[in-house]
């Protein structure tokens, strides 16, 4: 695909509003030359960013991580999101009720010559844009996902929402391979996570999730998901899970922006529990559509 070949979606970059054919940085970005930058995926729904605040404190604490000062105040970024929201739903000829998009921010440490250091004093480069959040049907849901297992080869600083993704990448392709949704991944025979979602399992009524470390990305999910279950009385504890538990699970589910909360139904080829979403996946999806309308 070439640029031009792009969607003509509304974006961001530097300071201007573009499209995404035409938006473009130097090869000299260290974004580009070190993949050194952070991003956040920010899910809207009705044209109002779900848990703004809390994907905008992951933010700082990824950006704290790789010490580049934040471009922008929290306000800033809330305008600058809906802003892109606000042309892509002119764009598209929708309303804001009843719509979803997904907005992706991104920002590098900037453009230098290359050297690995930390070159102090460059203006970081923030580029953002807006799609589509795509939701599941009703009949993909109650089919669930397929997923496969796999070792954790990624590095040890998971939970930084970095830039740097050939982890990530590597790992997705390998349940793309089978044709499968996700994989999961484990290190030294504990859950750590997905290649781009959060795992939970479920068994005799409690809802598992590995603690929150440096081995995987504290989703946002993680406080939604604990707040659901709190409000409709589902015991909820974080603790090693050994891939004996995960294989041996009542339920599995998966959490991110842009899957919300599903059911995995086979995993590795072999259905999970009965091969149906459980009843603990139906109530807390049910109750993350409700938190969607209430924060709206
Ligand atoms: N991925 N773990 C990893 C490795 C992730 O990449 C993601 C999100 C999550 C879930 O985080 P959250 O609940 O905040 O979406 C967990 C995003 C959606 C992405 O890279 O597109």
């Amino acid at each position: 695909m070439s640029p031009s070949d792009l969607p003509d979606l509304p974006c961001f970059l530097n300071g201007e509003f573009t499209t995404l054919p035409h938006a473009k940085v130097s090869v000299l970005d260290r974004g580009f030359i070190f993949g050194d930058g952070i991003y956040e995926v920010v899910p809207v729904y009705d044209g109002r960013p779900f848990r703004f605040d809390e994907h905008m404190a992951r933010l700082d604490r990824s950006l704290a991580e790789l010490r580049i000062p934040n471009p922008k105040s929290r306000a800033d970024w809330r305008t600058l999101v809906d802003q892109l929201v606000e042309a892509y739903q002119k764009q598209q000829g929708q309303g804001a009720a009843g719509s979803a998009q997904l907005v992706y921010l991104q920002i590098t440490r900037g453009v230098a010559m290359r050297d690995h250091a930390m070159i102090p004093g460059l203006t970081p480069t923030v580029f953002a844009m807006v799609n589509r959040l795509y939701i599941y049907t009703t009949e993909e849901r109650a089919r669930g996902l397929a997923c496969v297992t796999a070792d954790d080869f990624r590095w040890k600083k998971a939970h930084i929402k970095s830039i740097s993704l050939i982890g990530a990448v590597l790992a997705r392709q390998l349940s793309a391979d089978q044709g499968a949704a996700e994989t999961i991944m484990f290190r030294d025979g504990y859950l750590s996570e997905a290649s781009s979602s959060n795992v939970w399992i479920v068994k005799d009524g409690v809802v598992l999730g590995p603690p929150k470390d440096n081995l995987v990305l504290e989703g946002i999910r993680y406080g939604v998901l604990e707040e659901l279950c709190r409000q409709n009385k589902i015991p909820f504890e974080l603790r090693p899970v050994s891939r004996a538990e995960v294989l041996q699970a009542d339920e599995i589910l998966l959490s991110s922006a842009t899957k919300e909360v599903i059911a995995v139904t086979e995993l590795d080829g072999k259905p999970v529990a009965n091969g149906h979403p459980g009843p603990i996946y139906d109530k807390l999806h049910a109750a993350y559509q409700r938190a969607k309308q209430a924060s709206v």
